[in-house]
């Protein structure tokens, strides 16, 4: 394509991701995305590395279920992959039935992996929850029948924190309320207790990924950052890492918590740290719902010590969408809570964004591809972590061995025995409680070496699962 032509296209491609040409009810994604995924592709620079193939990329199955996201089937389907793609779950007995023959299965949260249906799996390989969690899945059977299982932790961790900052300005300037007065007719212009952010005050209660993206995101504001953790973590920007919770809690305007939910967390800020706090500061939480003592929150909004409060998550929830569900049966203080002013509340929303859900199908489609073709299992959650580098493209007779084995002593001198009698070029092994994974790449093998290490693998009374990589 010649230069001109080049920009020509980009221009155009602008103007269709700006909407300038499209109508005016036309649905369009960001347009910074449609702009960027108009661009030209360029080519990788970068050495070029054998593909390691499980066998014919065309015998591969992958059953896809509960509308993952689209980028997620093009990845796989890309491959050369079956894949088949179901927009629900499934009921039980048809999920037995696919689940029969396929390599790898994608799924969200409503689709409950147990033994039960598990068992059924006689090729299954590997598993990818595209969502955060992994509850859904019996984690230890998948690793007892040697199935990966991969999921995406974080790669919602932005929208976590553009949501916080949506709500830090919110409550400097009381919008929730605002909004819903004039919802409901009532003109209230006023100013008294509306703030800018400028030259305030964050307390960020876990730097980890979503408090450090939020961290920067709020000194661009203005802000000041401290932030409270229990491993020293490096600062970004300016931001100040101080070593007491109470510390925070006395010098924040506003202050909210990134922190996971474990026993010591639980009710992390109560009665005592909201008298810590400022007169007048403000608590968000979007973390999981047990950090927080709701009950105690609103006594001290009550009692004015508190001047407001954002939160996203709850310690009950409900399982689906609908009218009516939040409410005093779900969590006793529901009728207090909401009615008290200065009060954001959304349903677990900081991780739902199309952008979230776009790079979890990526994060996961990238994991499941690499397991499936190079055996690497970096970012599993039921499983040892094992990875060896790529093979060069000329290195033509060399095989990729993958074991799976119980994590019980003298495997590594049979499994080593059986590979002896070929170069063993690099190897790597790690275990995680009664599971082990060995990888081994093996020089100089021809056709008749591979099955010849394959069926002396699989006699192993160790052996779990092999795969052998070409
Ligand atoms: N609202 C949502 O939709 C949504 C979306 C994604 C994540 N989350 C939740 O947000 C939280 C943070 O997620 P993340 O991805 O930033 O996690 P992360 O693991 O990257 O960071 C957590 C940080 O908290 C620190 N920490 C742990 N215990 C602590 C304690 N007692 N006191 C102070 N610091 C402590 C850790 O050292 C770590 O730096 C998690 O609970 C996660 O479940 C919520």
């Amino acid at each position: 394509m010649s230069y001109p032509q080049e920009i020509q296209n980009i221009q155009n491609s602008f103007k269709t991701a700006m909407n300038l040409s499209g109508s005016p009810g036309e649905v369009s994604t960001s347009p910074t995305d449609s702009f960027m995924n108009s661009l030209p592709h360029r080519t990788s620079v970068s050495k070029q590395t054998k593909a390691l193939k499980p066998f014919s990329t065309g015998d591969i199955k992958i059953l896809l279920l509960e509308n993952v996201n689209k980028g997620a089937v093009d990845i796989l389907t890309n491959q050369g992959y079956q894949v088949e793609f179901h927009k629900t779950s499934l009921p039980d007995d048809e999920l037995i039935e696919k689940i029969k023959d396929v390599h790898a299965i994608g799924i969200r949260s409503k689709t409950k992996l147990t033994e039960k249906i598990l068992k059924h799996a006689k090729n299954l390989v590997v598993i990818g929850c595209f969502c955060i969690g992994t509850n859904q899945v019996d984690l230890e059977y998948a690793a007892k029948i040697g199935v990966a299982v991969f999921n995406s932790p974080f790669s919602n961790s932005r929208s976590v924190a553009e949501l916080v900052i949506a709500e830090i300005i919110s409550l400097a300037r009381q919008l929730g309320d605002r909004s819903i007065e004039l919802h409901t007719g009532t003109w209230n212009k006023v100013s008294s207790k509306c703030w800018e952010v400028r030259g305030k005050t964050l307390g960020i209660i876990g730097y980890g990924h979503i408090g450090s993206q939020l961290s920067v995101l709020a000194e661009a504001m203005g802000m000041h950052v401290l932030y409270y953790d229990i491993i020293t973590i490096m600062a970004l920007g300016t931001a100040k890492q101080v070593s007491t919770l109470d510390e925070l809690l006395n010098k924040s305007d506003f202050v909210t918590c990134h922190v996971p939910a474990t026993p010591e967390t639980k009710n992390l800020l109560s009665i005592p740290q909201f008298a810590a706090m400022k007169d007048g500061s403000y608590v968000i939480n979007a973390s999981r719902g047990t950090v927080v003592d709701i009950p105690a929150l609103v006594q001290a909004i009550k009692l004015g010590k508190i001047a407001g409060a954002a939160l996203d998550v709850y310690p009950n929830e409900p399982a689906k969408n609908g009218a009516g569900l939040y409410c005093d049966q779900l969590n006793p203080w529901t009728s207090e809570l909401v009615s008290l002013p200065n009060v954001i509340l959304t349903p677990h929303i900081g991780g739902s964004t199309e952008e979230a859900q776009r790079a979890i199908g990526v994060e996961v489609s990238h994991a499941l591809l690499k397991y499936i073709n190079e055996g690497s299992s970096i970012g599993a959650v039921n499983f040892p972590e094992v990875s060896l580098r790529a093979l060069d493209l000329d290195q033509e007779n060399t095989v990729r061995v993958l074991y799976i084995h119980k994590n019980v002593p003298g495997v590594l001198k049979t499994v080593n025995n059986i590979l002896s009698d070929h170069n063993i070029e690099k190897q790597y092994s790690d275990s995680n409680g009664d599971i082990a994974y060995l990888i081994a790449d093996i020089c100089d093998v021809n056709q008749s070496d591979i099955k010849d290490i394959y069926d002396k693998l699989n006699a192993t009374p160790y052996r779990i699962s092999i795969r052998v990589l070409y």
